[in-house]
C-alpha cells in the first residue's frame, strides 16, 4: 500500500510534549499543522500505565515551582497536581555503609564533610549564576570547564571523598544519569542552572515537588485530543527532503503510511535519534558530528507497591539516599488517593549495565535488598514491582535525556537548535530552563513554533 499524501504548513515530527506543543502554538496561530508519531501512543518519555492494578508513572512525573510553562499549562487546561509525601525522617547510607535516619537537607555525615559539602554547593552555585542556562558555551571559562570531567574538578576541590561522592550524585547519577567521568563540568553546571541553582538541585522537596493527578502522560493526551486527526501514530518518519525549483520551496516528510509536503518541519525527538532519519540533501557537517557528540543516560526506574505504606508507621519519609548502596534515592511515590503504599527507586549508569546484566529474578532480589537496607525487610515483599527500561525502547533508547560528551557543548552548543533549512529542532534535551523535563520539552517546543510562525509571515 503506498503512503497517503497530505499536504500541510508545517509537519512536527514527535509526539511528545516538545512536538505537541509546537503543533498546538502552530495551530493556534491559524496553521495547518500535521504531527507523525512513531509509536501508537502519544507523549513520548512520559507515560502512565497499569501494571498488576497499579497506576505508574513509567518516565517523568515530578514538577518543581520553578517549571512555570508546565505549571501554567496546566492551569490553563485545568489539570491539578499534588505534593510527593515527605513527612517524616529521611534515611542515608554513606560510604562506610552505615544507616542513618535524619531531618533536614543536609546528610548526616561528620561535620567536617558536612562544611565540604556546603564549599562545594557554594562553589557550584557561584558557577551556575556565572555561566546561566541559556549560552553557557559563550561563558569567557566554557571550555575550561567543558573539558575537565565532573568527577576530575571536584577531586581538584576536594581531598573528602564522602563530600565529593555526596556532591556527585545529585548531577551524575540523579539527573545526568553518566558516569561522572564520563560529562564535564560545563554539562554539570548547565543541569543545575535548567534548575536555577545547584542547590535547588539538592532539595527534593524542590526538585521532586508536586506530580500530575492522573498522570504525567494526560498533558499530551489532552494536547493531541486538541489537535485531532491531525496526529498520526504508528508513523515513524524514515526521511526528509528539502526541496526547492520545480518541486516546490518546502519539504517532504516520509513515513511508511504519510508522506507530508509542507513549508517547514520541527523534529521533536530526543537528538540521538536525529540520525535514526535520512536527510535529503544531507545534513551540514557540523550537525553530523555534532549529532554523534549527544548520548543518552540510563537508570532504572523501579517501582514497589506494598499493601500499605509501611514507611510511614516507622515515621519514615521514604525519602532516602546512598552514596555507596545499588538504589540510590529512594522516594514515596504512592498514587493520588491510594491506600497502598508506592516506592520509587534508581538504578543508574554502571550499576543498571551491572544489574541488566543479571537475571529478572536475581535483579529484583538485588533492587529489593538495596531498598531494604534503607527502609526495613518489608520492602523485600512488595504486591507489585516493575522496572522501568527506556534503554529498550526503540524511539527513545535511554534515560532520563541526552547530554553532551566532555568538550561537546561548548564545541557544538551554539548550534544545537540551529535550523537547517526548512528543519527546525525542538527537544527536552536541547532546552535551557527545564533542561531535561517536560517543563523544557514544552519551552523548546514553543520556542520551535515562534520561529517557525515568523519565517512563515
Ligand atoms: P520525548 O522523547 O518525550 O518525545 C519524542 C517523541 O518522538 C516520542 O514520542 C517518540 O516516539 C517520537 N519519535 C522518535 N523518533 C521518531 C521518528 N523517527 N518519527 C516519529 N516519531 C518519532 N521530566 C520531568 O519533568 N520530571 C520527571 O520526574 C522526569 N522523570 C523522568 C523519568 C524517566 C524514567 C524518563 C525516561 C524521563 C523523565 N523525565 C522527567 C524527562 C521527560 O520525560 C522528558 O524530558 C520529556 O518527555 C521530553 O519530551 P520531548 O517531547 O522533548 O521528547
Amino acid at each position: 500500500m503506498s503512503p497517503t499524501e497530505v499536504t500541510a504548513d508545517v509537519v512536527v515530527v514527535g509526539a511528545g510534549p516538545a512536538g505537541l506543543n509546537a503543533a498546538r502554538h502552530l495551530t493556534r496561530a491559524g496553521r495547518d499543522v500535521v504531527v507523525l508519531e512513531a509509536r501508537d501512543r502519544v507523549g513520548g518519555r512520559t507515560h502512565t500505565e497499569e501494571h498488576d492494578g497499579v497506576t505508574l508513572e513509567i518516565g517523568g512525573q515530578w514538577i518543581s515551582p520553578d517549571q512555570t510553562e508546565l505549571l501554567g499549562l496546566l492551569d490553563e487546561i485545568g489539570f491539578e497536581t499534588y505534593p510527593r509525601y515527605r513527612e517524616g525522617e529521611s534515611v542515608f547510607i554513606g560510604l562506610d555503609g552505615v544507616r542513618t535516619r535524619y531531618r533536614g537537607e543536609t546528610f548526616p555525615v561528620p561535620d567536617a564533610t558536612a562544611k565540604e559539602i556546603t564549599r562545594l554547593t557554594e562553589l557550584m552555585d557561584d558557577l551556575v549564576a556565572s555561566v546561566g542556562a541559556t549560552q553557557p558555551w559563550a561563558h569567557p571559562r566554557a571550555r575550561e570547564l567543558d573539558t575537565i570531567s565532573f568527577e576530575a574538578w571536584l577531586r581538584q576541590q576536594s581531598d573528602d571523598e564522602e563530600a565529593r561522592t555526596a556532591v556527585e550524585l545529585f548531577i551524575a547519577g540523579a539527573m545526568l544519569t553518566k558516569p561522572a567521568h564520563a560529562f564535564s563540568t560545563l554539562q554539570a553546571v548547565l543541569m543545575a542552572a535548567s534548575a536555577g541553582s545547584f542547590t535547588n538541585l539538592t532539595d527534593e522537596c524542590f526538585i521532586l515537588d508536586r506530580r500530575v493527578v492522573g498522570g504525567m502522560q494526560s498533558v499530551s493526551q489532552h494536547l493531541a485530543a486538541e489537535l485531532g486527526d491531525r496526529v498520526h501514530l504508528s508513523t515513524p518518519v524514515r526521511t526528509i527532503r528539502q526541496t526547492s525549483g520545480d518541486d516546490g520551496d518546502g519539504v517532504v516528510v516520509e513515513s511508511d503510511r504519510v508522506t507530508v509536503r509542507a513549508q517547514r518541519v520541527v523534529v521533536a525527538v530526543p537528538p540521538p535519534l536525529f540520525s535514526r532519519i535520512s536527510y535529503d540533501p544531507p545534513l551540514p557537517r557540523r550537525q553530523h558530528q555534532m549529532h554523534q557528540h549527544l548520548s543518552m543516560g540510563l537508570v532504572i526506574k523501579v517501582h514497589a507497591t506494598y499493601a500499605t505504606p509501611f514507611w510511614r508507621e516507622a515515621g519514615l519519609s521514604g525519602t532516602c539516599f546512598g552514596t555507596s548502596t545499588l538504589v540510590q534515592e529512594v522516594y514515596d511515590n504512592t498514587l493520588h488517593g491510594d491506600d497502598r503504599g508506592t516506592l520509587v527507586a534508581f538504578v543508574a549508569d554502571e550499576k543498571a549495565d551491572a544489574v541488566l546484566a543479571l537475571p529478572e529474578a536475581e535483579r529484583r532480589a538485588a533492587v529489593l535488598d538495596s531498598v531494604a537496607q534503607f527502609l526495613g525487610d518489608e520492602a523485600r515483599e512488595p504486591v507489585a514491582y516493575y522496572e522501568s527500561d527506556w534503554g529498550s525502547e526503540e524511539w527513545t533508547r535511554g534515560a532520563y535525556a541526552a547530554s553532551f560528551d566532555l568538550g561537546g557543548l561548548a564545541r557544538y552548543g551554539a548550534d544545537q537548535r540551529t535550523p537547517v533549512g526548512r528543519i527546525h529542532w525542538a527537544c527536552s534535551d536541547l532546552a535551557a530552563e527545564g533542561y531535561q523535563h517536560v517543563d523544557g520539552a514544552l519551552r523548546s517546543g514553543r520556542a520551535a513554533a515562534a520561529d517557525v510562525e515568523e519565517l512563515l509571515g
